[in-house]
């Protein structure tokens, strides 16, 4: 967050989830003001009652950061600084009837947006193999062409309803021990899925670089390695433009306009103490990139 170093003016916090980066800011800038953005209604009431204090600084909306961008603020007065903070809340990992947890009995939900139409269930009711199968390989679920198959022939039978149906299809082919990391795989990559997180960030990316002020700075902390990767390209292509292009192109480096700055040229990770004492922070990456000035 010391990233954001708290220049005056309108920042987006494009997941503002319980509201704790939101705070640290307009705690530590007066002249700031946030657009709290989440597309989990509950977040934003818990948001709300914490960020009561700052009443006048901070705007909500709920919406899908991809399109925080079109915002008429941030449209009318440029962004000073943005923040994603992706995946999911402790608050929506604790809460069983999210269903996004692999505990006993959980339904299998996972919308961050309970009035969206797809749940979890559904996606493994309906999607055809192949795009159970992509779902799993992009989010890096164990032994996905199995398991896809698996979960295919499983459905013939009954509907997926609870976490025990799907943990009950992954111990058929891992075993019945199958590992704490490995459901946690697997529920992640659906999650992912059923959320379409990777096209929001796709999408989100150049829309909110495009918002921010000159010199203005967007961090993006990410917990899984697709989403590090995408933030990863896109703020080295910003940068060097050059980047990835064939060498024998009749441009030179220098007639590309670098837009900006990666400020971390490595992801920064959570201290030992910070890790432990938080054990979900343990897998967060964060980088910083900033717009020329
Ligand atoms: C890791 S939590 C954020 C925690 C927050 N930074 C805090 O200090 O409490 C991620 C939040 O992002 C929200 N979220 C995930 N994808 C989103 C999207 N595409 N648009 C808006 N909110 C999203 C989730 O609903 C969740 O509340």
């Amino acid at each position: 967050m010391s990233y954001l170093t708290g220049v005056g003016g309108l920042y987006l916090d494009g997941t503002v989830g319980g509201g704790g980066h939101s705070q640290a800011l307009l705690e530590r800038c007066r002249d700031c003001r946030v657009l709290a953005v989440d597309r989990d209604p509950e977040a934003l009431g818990a948001a709300r009652s914490r960020l009561r204090p700052f009443e006048g600084r901070i705007m909500f909306g709920q919406m899908s950061f991809r399109h925080a961008a079109n915002d008429r603020r941030v449209r009318a007065e440029g962004l000073a600084g943005a923040l994603l903070d992706l995946g999911v809340s402790s608050h929506q990992l604790d809460a069983d009837e999210r269903g996004f947890s692999f505990r006993r009995g959980t339904i299998l939900d996972m919308r961050m947006d309970p009035d969206a139409s797809l749940t979890a269930a559904a996606f493994l009711a309906s999607a055809p193999r192949d795009e159970i199968l992509r779902a799993l390989r992009d989010g890096q679920a164990p032994r996905p062409a199995v398991l896809a198959a698996r979960i295919v022939g499983r459905r013939a039978d009954r509907p997926f309803r609870t976490s025990d149906d799907l943990v009950a299809v992954l111990e058929s082919v891992l075993g019945r021990r199958a590992a704490h990391a490995e459901k946690a795989r697997l529920f992640q990559a659906l999650r992912i899925r059923v959320n379409g997180e990777i096209e929001a960030l796709k999408a989100a990316l150049p829309a909110i670089r495009d918002a921010l002020l000159p010199g203005a700075v967007f961090v993006v902390i990410s917990y899984h390695s697709v989403e590090d990767g995408v933030v990863k390209r896109a703020f080295r292509e910003w940068s060097d433009p050059s980047h990835g292009l064939p060498r024998r192109l009749p441009v030179r480096a220098a007639e590309l306009e670098s837009r900006g700055t990666v400020l971390t040229r490595k992801p920064v990770t959570p201290g030992r103490t910070e890790a432990e004492s938080n054990p979900r922070a343990r897998a967060a990456r964060l980088r910083a990139w900033r717009r020329a000035a």
